[in-house]
């Protein structure tokens, strides 16, 4: 396995390797991501991984400072999962100079997660074209616990028609049912112990739609509140299309229910995809 700090010796390294599949990170690495790679490695003979703590998609109140930075066990486990090519530039190598040139992505920006991290989806898609610019794979493999990033850079890649096919992966669960995020880490043992009611709300609402319920706004509501008694912060749950993540249309049926919501100092987001019943 290569690890490669800077852009001129990735290029270098990958001029040799046209059938690159590309798992973009930002470190800190969990069994969600090793999943990744997971269905990375079938589909090329090159599997990529990038380490970047990106500060563009960083609200300035958020973590970007205290982001937990691991490269050396990062790229022991990378080593053991089959991946070829680390790239873990520094900053100066990926915006050496102001990034003013940016991708601004459609409406879908400004709902849910971009509701409520301003500038977030832009700051991602801007670094995800810079990063596909310069390692150039076929394929790109993004988890579906970020479910509105992967619809973004799926479109992104659409609209801009770049010879990229995007993947998504499901996402990956402890026992217990808590998606794996790296911000799980943030947890104290108490919030650890409470952090599963978050899948288990967005498990009542799939049962509940899957079961008929079409009153979308009332499983909304009572997702938030049994959330709210519980000692947690939500900023939504929310029952929407999984194609464009707008509000379900009578006979809808691919549907998608997302929560975000805080617990202590840490925000956790979330979501279970149901088919409704016509
Ligand atoms: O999902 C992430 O880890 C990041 O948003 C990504 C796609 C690596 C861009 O910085």
């Amino acid at each position: 396995m290569d690890i490669i700090y800077s852009v001129s010796e990735l290029r270098e390294r990958l001029r040799r390797e046209p059938d690159n599949v590309f798992v973009p990170t930002m470190g800190n690495l969990h069994d969600g991501h090793i999943d990744l790679i997971r269905v990375a490695k079938p589909r090329g003979s090159c599997t990529v991984v990038s380490i970047f703590v990106n500060r563009l998609q960083f609200g300035p109140r958020e973590d970007y400072e205290r982001y937990p930075r691991t490269l050396e066990t990062d790229c022991a486990r990378l080593k053991q999962a089959g991946v070829d090519v680390v790239f873990a530039p520094d900053e100066r190598e990926i915006y050496p100079e102001p990034q003013t040139y940016v991708v601004e992505p459609s409406d879908l920006q400004h709902i849910l997660e971009g509701a409520h991290r301003p500038g977030h989806f832009r700051g991602v898609a801007t670094v995800v074209l810079k990063l596909f610019n310069l390692v150039m794979p076929h394929s790109a493999i993004f988890g579906k616990k970020d479910y509105q990033q992967y619809l973004v850079l799926r479109d992104m890649v659409r609209q801009l028609a770049l010879p990229i096919e995007i993947i998504p992966a499901d996402t990956v669960r402890a026992p217990d049912g808590l998606a794996l995020s790296s911000r799980n880490a943030y947890l104290s043992p108490d919030e650890r112990r409470e952090a599963p009611r978050l899948y288990q709300v967005l498990r009542e609402s799939q049962d509940d739609i899957a079961g008929g319920a079409r009153d979308f706004q009332r499983i909304e509501l009572n997702g938030m509140s049994k959330l709210a008694d519980e000692g947690w912060k939500p900023d939504y749950v929310a029952v929407r299309r999984q194609a464009d993540l707008q509000p379900p249309e009578p006979g809808d049926s691919a549907l998608v229910v997302l929560a975000a919501a805080r617990l202590g100092r840490t925000r956790l987001i979330d979501n279970i995809e149901v088919t409704a019943p016509h």
